[in-house]
């Protein structure tokens, strides 16, 4: 009797954590994709969290992989764990990326055009939270250069070979509702060294965020006759490393005080990533701003109205080319 009782106990608490997550969290995304030709698929950011879970699931879909990766060693252990669940004949490139450095990024768009290959999707996914502020090799902002401006940088300089792509090529940026709480945009405050308090570390991380949605809408709208279409994603809050520097989830007392909450409210990586599959893998184009894949709602108002504002969006564009010298690539004038 004893033994029934507390299966008895066991069942209800599963079912009611399964129910509950499910609500909390959302179902999974179940899509039969897989690619013709090796399509060109580049992640930024997959060492670790969200984007890891995602090349992961990609590596069964014959596509063509390229990480980004600013650790070669932790690169090569993500691809090494690829081949060691797909097969030798799973194609994937690890390339070097350091989005704290201008040239760096150069660099890698280069080693991507030089593999002479239309680019199907370009996931803009590598960021910092919460961290020091910190001026980069550029003279610019950690959080600002590595979360916005560096992949504005790798955006620019893969538009034409995304464009080369006859199926429609996808650029997802990963996003987060924090862009909501930003005020000002361009914050120039927040450009290049800003005083280390908590709150100014959840501004910097909010205007990346914000920056990146407003990147993103321009863009969108400048390639609106074009075949490339341009995403953002929210993926929820996700249990990743992302919060390494915050001191509320980087105290090993507090962290296990909240893990039960933790358990039934955070998504894990996989279940985070299920949004950015979706964007990269519908047949048809999604809308522009995906929060949840399975609702059919429009979700345009989850998106702060300043990166809506045109005028904004303008001098937020024209101050990001001047930051990347950008100026000077005229074949980079003309988007459309
Ligand atoms: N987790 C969440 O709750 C949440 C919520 C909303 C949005 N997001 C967004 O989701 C995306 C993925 O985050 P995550 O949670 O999966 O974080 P994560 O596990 O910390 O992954 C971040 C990735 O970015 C890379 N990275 C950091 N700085 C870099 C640099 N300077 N150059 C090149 N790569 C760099 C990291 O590489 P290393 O391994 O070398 O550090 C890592 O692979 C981010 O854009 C984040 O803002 C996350």
């Amino acid at each position: 009797m004893g033994v029934l009782k507390n299966i008895a106990i066991l069942a209800t608490i599963g079912s009611i954590t399964y129910v509950t997550r499910r609500c909390l969290i959302g179902r999974r995304y179940c899509s039969s994709r897989k690619f013709d030709n090796k399509e060109l698929i580049i992640v930024t950011g997959c060492t670790s969290g969200i984007g890891l879970a995602v090349v992961k699931e990609l590596g069964s879909r014959n596509c063509h992989l390229v990480l980004g990766c600013r650790n070669l060693d932790s690169g090569e252990k993500t691809r090494q764990l690829l081949i060691k669940q797909f097969g030798n004949d799973i194609l994937v490139d690890v390339f070097h990326v350091d989005f704290c450095c201008l040239s760096s990024i150069a660099g890698f768009a280069k080693r991507i055009t030089d593999l002479q290959k239309p680019i199907y999707a370009l996931v803009n996914n590598a960021a910092i939270f919460y961290h020091t502020p910190q001026q980069t090799i550029d003279k610019l902002e950690q959080t600002f250069q590595v979360n916005y401006l560096g992949h504005f940088l790798l955006t620019l300089l893969l538009l034409p070979t995304l464009k080369q792509c006859t199926i429609g090529a996808r650029i997802v940026n990963l996003v987060s509702k924090a862009h909501l709480a930003a005020q000002v945009c361009p914050d120039l405050e927040l450009h290049e060294k800003f005083e280390d308090t908590p709150n100014n570390r959840f501004r910097a991380y909010q205007y990346s965020k914000l920056c990146l949605v407003s990147f993103a809408y321009k863009l969108s709208s400048l390639l609106a006759k074009s075949s490339v279409s341009v995403h953002c994603v929210d993926p929820g809050n996700v249990e990743t490393a992302i919060y390494r520097d915050f001191p509320q989830l980087s105290n090993k007392v507090s962290f296990y005080l909240q893990k039960p909450i933790r358990l039934l409210t955070v998504k894990t990586p996989y279940e985070g990533a299920q949004a950015v599959l979706y964007a990269i893998l519908e047949n048809q184009a999604p809308r522009f701003y995906i929060k949840e894949f399975s609702s059919q709602q429009d979700e345009s108002g989850e998106i702060n109205p300043i990166a809506k504002n045109p005028v904004l969006g303008d001098s937020l564009w024209t101050l990001s080319r001047q930051l990347c010298h950008l100026t000077h690539f005229s074949q980079l004038n003309k988007v459309q």
